[in-house]
């Protein structure tokens, strides 16, 4: 070899190592930052089992700390050892205060799931960054503040699930740009937009609950703008919002084919329902609790279609079918 890359070598390589995390991985002291903000943990299980793994330098055998901490309650790895893939903390009764800017450059992580705690925090704009995020849920906690707009960078998240909690501010948009997301459940919280504008950013959501939050505006919106969310869509709950104006027009409504559950009950919906011809996959429609009036659509009352369960109670309709009407559950 030539001397002068040999020296090269001896000069410069200890101290290039020397740059590589010395005895934990990033993950490691993400995750070690990620736990300072638990202060209470009932079960015993995070604390105890989340400490740092001892430095090469103890170990004789002179083999580096596995990367990532498989021993860790609730942390699985991916099958390389590598990297740390998914925190699942769910319903362990942790307190504390989370700082969500700890877990950023996670880049492996697929699953952050932290549901049914008493964990409190803000959504940071540094979470866009857990590029590989596929399953977000924080469900049933005192997390607060806005949704920031950057959550539209996790573009492989396919399943959202931020219900319960304390969020609020207006709707982020950006949602167009999360092509794979199926699931998103924003139920019970104070999170605020024009229903149409929010409607129009799904893509491809099976799953839409946004009941329990100040949503507002209508349902007559351009066909156009509804047709790749009514495409996918399947269980759709806008109940309990500020919701007001018209109905879906007939020839939006037609869009749903797949729609199985709409609950748009407990707004101030007002004017007249459409045909519900064309939707023969519908079981459950619930429309209770608002202003619509005029006629109630014949054909739901057709054994055409699926419907088991009809709730159109509380509102202002005339016509033969309105005394079956407070409330109508037909099973
Ligand atoms: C040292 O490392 C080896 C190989 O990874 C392992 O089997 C052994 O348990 C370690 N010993 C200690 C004291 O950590
Ligand atoms: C979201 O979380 C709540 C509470 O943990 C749960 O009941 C609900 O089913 C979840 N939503 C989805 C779409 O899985
Ligand atoms: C819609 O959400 C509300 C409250 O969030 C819930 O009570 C209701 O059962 C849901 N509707 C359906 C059809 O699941
Ligand atoms: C439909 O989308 C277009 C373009 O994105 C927008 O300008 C328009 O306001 C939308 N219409 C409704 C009713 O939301």
């Amino acid at each position: 070899m030539d001397l002068r890359l040999l020296l090269f070598y001896f000069l410069f390589l200890p101290s290039a190592l020397g740059h590589f995390p010395s005895s934990v991985s990033h993950d490691v002291s993400c995750l070690l930052e990620f736990k300072k903000g638990i202060l209470s943990d009932p079960s015993g299980l995070v604390i105890s089992s989340w400490t740092p793994p001892q430095p090469p330098e103890s170990n004789h055998s002179g083999a580096a700390a596995p990367a990532c901490p498989s021993s860790w309650n609730g942390v699985s790895c991916d099958a390389s050892g590598a990297d740390v893939v998914s925190v699942f903390l769910d319903g362990l009764g942790l307190r504390g205060e989370i700082k969500f800017a700890t877990l950023a450059g996670m880049r492996s992580l697929r699953e952050l799931s932290l549901s049914g705690n008493f964990l409190t925090g803000r959504l940071v704009p540094a979470l866009g960054s857990l590029a590989s995020l596929h399953r977000l849920d924080l469900s049933g906690n005192l997390f607060y503040g806005p949704i920031p707009g950057r959550i539209a960078e996790l573009w492989s998240l396919v399943h959202l699930n931020l219900s319960c909690n304390d969020f609020s501010g207006d709707f982020p948009t950006g949602f167009q740009n999360l092509l794979g997301l199926k699931e998103l459940d924003l139920r019970s919280n104070g999170l605020r937009g024009h229903i149409g504008l929010v409607l129009s950013h799904m893509r491809n959501v099976e799953y839409l609950d946004l009941s329990g939050n100040e949503f507002y505006g209508g349902l007559l919106m351009e066909s156009r703008n509804l047709s790749s969310l009514a495409n996918a869509v399947k269980y759709a709950n806008l109940s309990s919002n500020k919701l007001s104006g018209s109905f879906f027009s007939s020839d939006s409504l037609r869009l749903f084919r797949n729609l199985e559950v709409l609950d748009v009950g407990y707004n101030q919906l007002s004017g007249e329902l459409p045909s519900f011809d064309s939707l023969r996959n519908l079981k459950t429609l619930r429309a209770g609790k608002n202003q619509l009036s005029g006629l109630i659509p014949e054909e739901l009352f057709r054994s055409t279609m699926s419907l088991t369960e009809l709730d159109l109670s509380g509102n202002r309709f005339t016509g033969k079918y309105v005394t079956f009407c407070i409330p109508l559950h037909m099973i």
